[in-house]
């Protein structure tokens, strides 16, 4: 009984070395990051060639394959963990998460029922409690751990259409679309692409959707919004994508209200404001929307990817989510993946939990803040050296252009070029923008200031 087949023990002891092998190189790689070009090289790009070629006729040793990767792969990464890195809006891996990450990897726990992984679900449901309790909602909301905010976005939408057909008559989960009386679905002119996405995937049409007006930062304009004799489904951001601008929900949920509406929130990054004091303002009024999306991603620095979606009515969520199935016995407590559209994934709340433990409430509000500060920081000294700020900086985001929009574009990609920074570019109100997202715990007011002097230099230099 106590006699372990040979195979298995060299085969576990083959994976313990290779764990300690991957944590040797991966300090290697955290503490050379800030030393290299923020984005790969063209020529450490091309040699990933290596990593191909025809399919291996058999077995490698694994450890040959990680130094395989190490060697090519290291090297091609874009230095999203360092913290020079302002695309997109992309956190970096908190110390706490990154540990977690490793361990989590020699568990490799799949997470969607409790029965499965007791630890898995005991992580979801800590971390949930501390999130919901960061973001000042409801503490009886269902939280659901997804790939990303694009799930989550999705999972919300599932949840409202379920609530406000069944309002009808209609159980869509039954009975489909096919015949389901009309839902009239509204959504601000910035709507986040993710979502109109999830709103096309349910059968509501990325096109269909009623676009309302917004104003010069991007904001839904709430006085836009058309009376509603019916209830509806209302999507509305915390945190634009560009500006960084939030809808107005406190009126946009009492508007809701009034017609039994569904609000939801597409909090991807945004949302976290309501865990620093100095920010909360802005996400003021989204305790009032019905469901709401959340990047752990983003701006709580867990590494990839970790998304949260957190629904008021849990039966909601958890009704269009559940699944039967004669091997699988219920739980006493809801599973995991009861509130997500997977069975079977990995245990995402293990970072979560580990960033939240090792953050507390005052580390997350600082998080925000700095990011926040930073963010002006990059503002003010582009409009000293004479660019223009298009939008008002209030949160992690700044828009800049560098004179027309041509000049734009070629500053953004002389930046990319040279290797100092990272930032992206995009379109505000019909002028080329480059965007800048401060989104990592590991920036620092020197990668601020040796970024910005890059920046600049690079501006002033371009014709
Ligand atoms: C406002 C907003 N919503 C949704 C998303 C989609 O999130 P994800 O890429 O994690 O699916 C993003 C990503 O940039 C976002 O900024």
């Amino acid at each position: 009984m106590n006699e372990r087949p040979v195979k298995t023990e060299h085969a576990l002891e083959q994976s313990a070395a290779l764990v300690a092998d991957a944590a040797e190189r991966g300090q290697r790689y955290l503490r050379t990051i800030d030393d290299r070009d923020v984005f790969p090289t063209p020529a450490a790009i091309a040699a990933t060639d290596a990593l191909g070629g025809a399919f291996p006729d058999g077995p490698s040793d694994p450890h040959d394959v990680l130094s395989l990767l190490d060697e090519y792969g290291s090297p091609a990464t874009a230095a999203t963990t360092g913290g020079r890195y302002f695309g997109f809006v992309i956190g970096g891996s908190l110390p706490a998460c990154t540990g977690a990450a490793v361990l989590a990897s020699a568990w490799d726990q799949c997470a969607g029922l409790a029965r499965v992984s007791p630890i898995g679900a005991r992580l979801e449901q800590i971390a949930s409690g501390w999130m919901l309790d960061a973001l000042s909602l409801d503490p009886n909301c269902a939280v659901g751990f997804t790939t990303g905010a694009t799930m989550a976005n999705l999972s919300g939408v599932i949840a409202a259409r379920r609530s406000l057909l069944l309002a009808q008559g209609w159980d869509v989960d039954a009975r489909g679309m096919f015949g389901a009386p009309e839902l009239r679905v509204l959504v601000g002119d910035e709507v986040h692409i993710s979502l109109l996405k999830a709103l096309g995937l349910v059968g509501f049409g990325r096109e269909r959707v009623e676009r309302i007006p917004i104003d010069d930062q991007g904001r839904m304009r709430a006085d836009a919004l058309p009376k509603l004799d019916e209830p509806a489904l209302i999507c509305i951001n915390a945190g634009n994508v560009n500006s960084g601008a939030f809808d107005p929900a406190g009126e946009i949920c009492a508007h809701a209200r009034a017609s039994g509406s569904w609000v939801h929130v597409d909090g991807a990054f945004g949302l976290w404001a309501a865990a620093a004091p100095k920010r909360a303002h802005l996400a003021a009024g989204c305790e009032g929307a019905d469901s709401w999306s959340l990047d752990a991603h983003k701006w709580l620095n867990v590494p990839y990817d970790s998304g949260v979606v957190i629904c008021r009515d849990g039966d909601a969520l958890r009704t269009a989510m559940r699944f039967h199935a004669p091997y699988i016995v219920p739980d006493v407590a809801p599973d995991p993946a009861d509130a997500t559209p997977e069975m079977s994934r990995r245990a995402r709340g293990i970072e979560v939990w580990a960033a939240l433990r090792s953050l507390g409430r005052s580390g997350v509000a600082d998080l925000v803040e700095r990011c926040c500060v930073f963010a002006k920081r990059f503002a003010d000294g582009l409009a000293a050296a004479g660019y223009e700020i298009l939008a008002d900086v209030e949160l992690n985001q700044v828009l800049v252009s560098f004179g027309a929009d041509e000049r734009t574009s070629r500053v953004i990609e002389a930046i990319q070029r040279d290797g100092t920074c990272w930032a992206g570019g995009t379109t505000w109100r019909g002028r080329t923008a480059m965007r800048i997202a401060v989104s990592s715990w590991s920036t620092t007011p020197d990668d601020v200031e040796r970024s910005l002097a890059a920046m600049i230099r690079i501006a002033n230099e371009t014709d």
